[in-house]
């Protein structure tokens, strides 16, 4: 399988503090891993580095090549992000938001193709938003909004899809739905990394874990091999 990320010794600080330290990974195409770890464990600060939206040092490759040294439209067809936090404080309905997804496929000033509206369509529908897409982003629930975030970023249709938490704010049917979505569009040959707070559904979810603990990846791999009772006291301090 074509290698999606590969990184050696990468680190990352924020304000002056190391936040990730000498992580190493490599991600096949197709490839479904959970994030986990603690608060504060680094998390975040993974998915921005990959998504080019922070310095780091080390080496961090994205199909190859150091992600800092992307074109940002270039990166941003290979590699798409949804944040955390879906705050969609702007003057735009669902629809105009998803569509902005399609911009990284699209010249200066050009307006969207048939092609473009179909996927900006076939994006709202697979989270289930058809019946809000008119309406202003700032009038939908906190749970519509992080929907809508998903679907621009199925819109983006990029290679490799990186969530953080984007089950934090849906409700249940709607968590099923999204894990189902993604794990299909790994089986289509996407690759997903996603930060998921709830151990129980990242191991139901993924084919691998990654466990962030102390600012470095303590585990890596199949989910059965990872959760063991010794490395949950040792990442999150609990008894299983
Ligand atoms: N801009 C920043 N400046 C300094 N420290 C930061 C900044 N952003 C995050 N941190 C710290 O980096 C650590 C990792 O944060 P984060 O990646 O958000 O963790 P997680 O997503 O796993 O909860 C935390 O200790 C956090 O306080
Ligand atoms: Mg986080």
């Amino acid at each position: 399988m074509p290698e999606v990320l590969a990184a050696d010794g990468l680190g990352v600080s924020l304000g002056g503090r190391s936040v990730l330290a000498d992580v190493s990974f490599r991600v096949a195409e197709g490839e479904r891993i959970a994030l986990v770890g603690p608060n504060g464990a680094g998390k975040t600060t993974l998915l921005r580095a990959i998504a080019g939206l922070l310095p780091y040092a080390g080496r961090l490759a994205l199909r190859g090549r150091e992600v800092t040294g992307w074109k940002a439209k270039d990166r941003a067809r290979e590699v798409a992000l949804v944040r955390q936090q879906a705050d969609l404080a702007v003057d735009f309905t669902a629809r105009e938001l998803v569509a902005l997804g399609r911009a990284p496929h699209l010249g200066w000033a050009e307006r969207l193709g048939g092609e473009d509206r179909a996927r900006v369509d076939a994006a709202l529908g697979a989270v289930d938003l058809d019946a809000l897409a008119g309406r202003p982003v700032t009038q939908l629930s906190g749970g519509e909004q992080q929907r809508v975030a998903l679907a621009q970023a199925l819109a983006q249709d990029a290679p490799l899809l990186l969530l953080d938490e984007p089950t934090a704010h849906l409700d249940v049917r709607h968590q099923l739905d999204l894990l189902d979505r993604l794990r299909a569009l790994t089986e289509a040959g996407k690759t997903v990394v996603a930060a998921l707070h709830d151990l129980d559904r990242a191991a139901a979810f993924a084919d691998r874990l990654w466990v962030l603990a102390g600012g470095t990846l303590a585990a890596d791999g199949p989910p059965t091999d990872v959760l063991t009772p010794a490395l949950l006291r040792r990442a999150f301090g609990v008894v299983a």
